[in-house]
């Protein structure tokens, strides 16, 4: 997906009613000219979050945050500015075309293909299940799991035929390449060149992104030999760290519900919507990433885990509960009792016990209390606190004073001390550890600049910003415009990590910069969805570019000026030499000048002048280039 179009942007904008994008999310209530409902981005108790239909616009008095309708959809979504135009594009039936570059045109034409060759491949395996002589078996083993009728159909449940190219031929009939094939994740090339189907004699569980695309498949065999699952690899549209299993399904319930279940496997959360349970997500393999975590968090912050109860399960929920909870997240856990997972739980006891379980899912702290203390005698001290070592970590990242009292209260119930004690043990650890933990006051500092900024940015800013925008569509300007505005062209230290990351990009055999969300933690992310919404001023990307460079050059020489004013007083005062100082600053007055009056040849003069000028001395200026102009 490349750039689209900004008069179909704005079709698309025009023809998608705010109000309705937004009720199916948020109870809206009308109040006059606009709507107002709960927040969706915050814990929100009175409702400050308002839709304002005639400018098709949502702002949130309680946490600062607005924009509009695509915006609202990549906060709630977790989509990118691409993707949340493509699906109202979608919805409202217009045709993204997309006026990028050809290099740019035929990546998106081969993602379409990708996408169809999955597309294709779900529907083959599915027919092949349900028909083929050969699946009589698979439909048996399934039929014994008890996956059947509309939850076959519902997970799209497939098989693949022992055969080693039956998929291979049936997608060439359909007009694609092996090596298209391949590249889907669904054939293996060997050395010699040939091609092979990946899957064969499995079943297959398609897996979905989170808006409901096809992107990969997970086959599973149908005995006991080993491995047990084969996935699709890394591919350009599938990536399994960040996804999660059933979320295009889970979607409406987890926000009816109010919570999310993750669990480890696909059959947990088949089994789970057997049984009514459509909250459930599985994380796909032992450990969560954080990108799945913060997928989740972009859902419902309120998770209950319910990972298998043997050992690498409980290590796993471990990792993933400090994860989960750094990220801000409710945690409780589920205690599945005899090594059980999810599936095989429900499947013996059924619905209601495994109710049970999860409304008396212990609080995270709690769990970690229960593990620490199950595995040896609690008496002495340092038996006290090595426990209270194991769970403080877990106990300061809760914001809640409430829900951090409570947890203390518990802790002292199960060490035998009084609560004034942990608390006091507590107060002490969390006073230690502000010493050495400066990261999130950064992080603080940064979610002001974004999104509280309620100054209006300067000149400079608003440059950085355009520019920043240009150089995400198309990485490689980072050359040209490190030679003009030397290595570190950006003041904003945020702005400055998206740029490293667009440089690295330039060496990347193909680049979308929804991959960039990837690499980029939170602030970043949100720094860089506002970036996409901004819309570049004009036709010719050149001339923006250069408007742009020249704009912050101009600041970087003020700055320059303003600076170079201080140091030849301190010099004066100091009786040390000043006239190399003096001499650059005259020039610097008189290229604000020229400016000024609007004498371009002069201003450009003055300006090969000035580069020759500081050559001479370059690290004295590491930061200024020339401005080309
Ligand atoms: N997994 C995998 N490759 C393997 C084993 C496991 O990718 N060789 C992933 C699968 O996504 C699987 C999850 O890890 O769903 C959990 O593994 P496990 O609990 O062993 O599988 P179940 O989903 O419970 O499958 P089954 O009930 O059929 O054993
Ligand atoms: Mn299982």
């Amino acid at each position: 997906m490349g750039l689209i179009s900004d008069e179909v942007i704005e079709t698309v904008r025009l023809r998608s009613d705010i109000v309705e994008v937004v009720s199916r999310y948020v109870q809206l209530k009308k109040k006059g000219k606009y709507f107002t409902g709960l927040c969706p981005f915050h814990q929100d108790r009175t409702p400050s979050f308002t839709v304002t239909p005639d400018k098709q616009i949502f702002h949130c008095f309680g946490c600062n945050t607005g924009g509009n309708v695509f915006k609202f959809l990549m906060l709630k979504e977790n989509l990118t500015f691409v993707e949340a135009v493509s699906l109202l594009a979608e919805q409202a039936g217009i045709a993204v075309s997309s006026n990028e570059s050809p290099a740019e045109r035929e990546r998106e034409h081969k993602w379409r293909r990708l996408r169809q060759i999955n597309s294709l491949a779900m529907d083959y395996y599915y027919y092949i299940r349900q028909r083929h002589d050969a699946a009589a078996r698979a439909r048996k083993y399934l039929a014994e799991r008890g996956i059947s009728g509309d939850i076959l159909e519902r997970f799209m449940v497939g098989y693949a035929l022992p055969d080693w190219d039956s998929l291979l031929l049936y997608l060439k009939k359909k007009g694609y390449q092996a090596q298209e094939v391949a590249e889907a994740g669904l054939a293996v090339k060997t050395e010699n060149g040939k091609y092979y189907d990946r899957f064969r004699q499995r079943i297959i569980l398609p897996i979905w992104d989170a808006i409901g695309r096809v992107v990969g498949f997970g086959g599973r065999i149908l005995d006991h030999s080993l491995p047990k699952y084969i996935n699709t690899p890394e591919t350009a549209l599938f990536s399994k760290g960040n996804l999660l299993y059933g979320l295009h399904l889970a979607r409406g319930a987890i926000r009816e519900k109010g919570f999310v279940v993750i669990m480890e496997g696909y059959m947990d959360v088949i089994s789970a919507h057997r049984y009514g349970i459509t909250n459930a997500v599985a994380s796909l393999g032992t450990s969560l990433t954080r990108e799945q975590g913060r997928l989740l968090t972009s859902y419902n912050k309120n998770i209950v885990v319910a990972y298998d109860a043997d050992v690498a399960g409980v290590a796993a929920t471990m990792r993933g509960l400090d994860l989960l909870q750094e990220l801000g997240c409710h945690v409780r856990v589920v205690n599945i009792p005899d090594g059980k997972d999810p599936d095989e739980f429900l499947q013996k006891q059924g619905y209601e016990p495994w109710e049970n379980l999860i409304n008396q899912a212990p609080s995270l702290i709690e769990y970690k209390l229960q593990q620490a203390v199950s595995k040896k005698q609690v008496r002495t001290v340092s038996d006290k606190l090595e426990v209270m070592r194991k769970v403080f970590p877990s106990l300061s990242v809760i914001t809640s004073e409430v829900e951090v009292e409570e947890n203390l209260k518990v802790m002292a119930g199960l060490l035998n001390s009084s609560p004034e004690t942990i608390a006091g043990e507590f107060k002490r650890y969390k006073a230690n550890k502000r010493k050495k933990w400066t990261y999130p006051d950064n992080i603080a500092k940064n979610k002001h600049n974004i999104l509280n900024n309620t100054k209006k940015p300067s000149a400079q800013e608003k440059a950085e910003a355009g520019l920043l925008r240009l150089i995400i569509e198309d990485p490689s300007l980072v050359v040209t415009i490190q030679e003009k505005l030397g290595p570190e062209p950006f003041s904003n230290n945020s702005y400055h990590k998206i740029f490293k990351h667009l440089h690295e990009a330039i060496n990347k055999p193909v680049y979308h910069f929804a991959e960039l969300f990837n690499y980029l933690e939170d602030d970043e992310q949100t720094l860089l969805s506002y970036l996409l919404t901004l819309e570049i001023p004009g036709e010719d990307r050149n001339q923006v570019m250069i408007d742009y460079v020249e704009c912050i050059s101009r600041c970087n020489r003020q700055e320059r000026r303003m600076m170079l004013l201080q140091e030849i007083s301190k010099a004066e005062k100091s009786g040390s030499h000043w006239h190399d100082l003096w001499r650059e600053y005259s020039l610097l007055r008189r290229i604000v000048e020229a400016e000024r009056l609007g004498d371009r040849k002069r201003t450009a003069n003055l300006l090969q002048e000035y580069q020759q000028l500081i050559k001479i001395d370059i690290c004295k200026h590491p930061r200024e280039g020339s401005d080309g102009s």
